[in-house]
């Protein structure tokens, strides 16, 4: 080996000194065969150097040393997409082409700051921000933290001009001042150069450094390339325009300033009036969203001072209907429920408003009498070929800290307490395929994005039986035809393969 010329994966390093701005160290560049395995767990080196660190990774060839976990392997895998058994999407290939467009679009609209991976190699001798560098748009920050830790001896020794390089793509370099003796090209443009043959006047030079963004964007990463002889290193500059919160007034901080509850009817105006009148029973004062796609012949209007009784057109359906509601809501939190359900001491409102002000979740489900049928959700496969399986059983990750008796899961009942600017940006779809029925659609375009809870010793009261006016439970019970669209749909829209899910299985409520 030749052991002058710097090799990344060779240099051993120990020493490396700066005095009154010029060089006067030394780089130890020693022979790392030196270093070796005789015995597990002992390592030794040749008589001459303290060996501070072991620079040599172990080679393929000696991987035979490696006895493999099979349990800690198989957590590593991917889980195979043929565990899942049901139905997968039959599209056409013209169909599927539009899909792929379709996911492209989503993408590229999409604001996911750190994408791909960002790897920062052992013994690159480049010190730098790898990550929290952020610039408001069109506006500069200071490169704090760039500076060069080692030099090679071979270069210094023969006087070649060091030569530090960064090139950003959606914006500029300046200099914040410039240091004597440094030449610096592209002060002002992408690619910034500077070359001088002092160490220590390079990492002064390397201090006034500015980014400055130049291309707008509301929010989207800059990464910014570093070269430094045969390195390189990516410093990733977040873009980001300022965000501004969404506060709402919360009055007295009592539930009915602070909760909403929005309410989807149709046609069962017993049921309706039971509903409206648990409410304002237990939460007097509580402003009530209803929206009803009640045919015009059966419909009758229940505004009241703290009711708004939103009217659809005819058979608009459930999650539209949904959806119009949460679109009225102006509190901070909004209660979804059915119009067979009744709020009831049981509910602990209060309670749930202050378990979603006092923790970081987004939405918490409460049972119907006995029965709160938390589910998870388990992706198998991949990007390309996913399903996604529903878990009834537990149901749930764990029990939230502090908070005994409610768990973190990733699907509840269409019974929640859930805050208002969250759960709109997820929002319910109003397509017309889920019209008649819809729920774990609310939950599958949430995974990922709100945290989700349920609370075991909180339910309301379900009832049933009443009159039932026009066609309702034709419309309530469509056939499977319609079934099979809608899973299309739900299967469609995320892109996935396959989606199977289980509800109900758990009765048993978790005490
Ligand atoms: C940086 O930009 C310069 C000038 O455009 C170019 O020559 C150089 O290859 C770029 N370096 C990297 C790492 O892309
Ligand atoms: C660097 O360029 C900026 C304009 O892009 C200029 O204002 C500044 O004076 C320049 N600095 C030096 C040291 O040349
Ligand atoms: C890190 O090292 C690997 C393997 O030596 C190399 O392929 C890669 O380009 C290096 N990455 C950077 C950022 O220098
Ligand atoms: C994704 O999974 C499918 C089916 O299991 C497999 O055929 C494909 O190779 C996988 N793709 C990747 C990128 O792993
Ligand atoms: C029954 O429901 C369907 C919606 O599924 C609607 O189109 C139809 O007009 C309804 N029929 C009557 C008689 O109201």
């Amino acid at each position: 080996m030749d052991a002058t010329f710097p090799n990344r994966k060779s240099l051993f390093l120990n020493l490396v000194l700066f005095a009154a701005g010029s060089f006067c160290g030394y780089l130890l560049n020693s022979h790392l065969d030196t270093v070796y395995i005789r015995e597990q767990n002992s390592y030794h080196a040749a008589g001459a150097f303290e060996v501070s660190s072991l620079m040599r990774p172990l080679g393929k060839t000696q991987s035979h040393l490696v006895k493999y976990d099979p349990t800690i392997c198989n957590k590593l895998k991917q889980i195979p997409c043929s565990e899942c058994k049901a139905a997968k999407l039959s599209i056409s290939a013209a169909d599927q082409k539009r899909r792929e467009a379709s996911l492209k679009r989503y993408e590229r609209r999409r604001i996911n700051i750190f994408h791909g991976r960002n790897q920062v190699n052992g013994s690159s001798p480049i010190s730098y921000p790898a990550h929290g560098v952020s610039v408001i748009p069109m506006r500069s920050v200071w490169l704090k933290g760039l500076q060069v830790e080692w030099f090679s001896l071979y270069n210094i020794r023969s006087n070649i001009k060091l030569k530090f390089q960064i090139n950003a793509t959606r914006g500029v370099f300046n200099l914040i001042g410039h240091v004597h003796d440094v030449d610096v090209t592209g002060n002002g443009s992408k690619t910034i150069t500077i070359s001088t043959y002092s160490p220590s006047l390079l990492n002064l030079q390397l201090k006034y450094i500015a980014y400055e963004n130049t291309f707008f964007d509301a929010n989207i990463v800059d990464r910014v390339i570093i070269q430094f002889m045969e390195f390189t290193a990516t410093m990733p500059i977040h873009i980001q325009h300022v965000q501004l919160p969404w506060l709402f007034e919360d009055g007295t901080g009592q539930v009915k300033d602070r909760v909403t509850v929005v309410l989807k009817t149709f046609l069962r105006y017993s049921r309706l009036k039971n509903a409206i009148e648990s409410v304002n029973r237990l939460y007097p004062g509580t402003r009530i969203v209803v929206a009803d796609d009640t045919p015009d012949h059966l419909f009758t209007s229940f505004q009241s001072s703290n009711v708004d009784h939103y009217r659809m057109p005819a058979y608009k359906g459930y999650f539209a209907g949904r959806n119009l509601g949460l679109s009225q809501v102006w509190t901070e939190y909004f209660f979804y429920m059915d119009d067979d359900m009744m709020i009831t001491e049981t509910t602990k409102m209060d309670f749930l408003v202050s378990f979603l002000d006092e923790t970081n979740f987004h939405l918490v489900g409460v049972g119907i009498q006995d029965r709160l049928s938390p589910t998870t959700y388990l992706a198998l496969g991949n990007k390309t070929h996913r399903c996604i399986v529903q878990k009834p059983d537990p149901g749930y990750y764990s029990e939230i800290r502090g908070f005994p008796g409610i768990y973190t899961n990733d699907a509840v009942l269409n019974i929640f307490l859930a805050s208002t600017n969250e759960a709109k940006a997820v929002g319910f779809d109003p397509h017309p395929l889920l019209a008649r029925i819809g729920h774990n659609e609310f939950f599958l375009s949430a995974l990922g994005r709100l945290r989700v809870a349920a609370c075991s010793f909180c339910a309301v009261r379900h009832v049933r039986g009443g009159p039932v006016p026009g066609n309702y439970s034709k419309y309530r019970k469509p056939e499977k035809r319609f079934k099979a669209k809608r899973n299309n749909y739900n299967l469609y829209m995320h892109n996935i393969d396959c989606v199977k899910t289980q509800w109900v299985v758990n009765k048993a409520r978790k005490q």
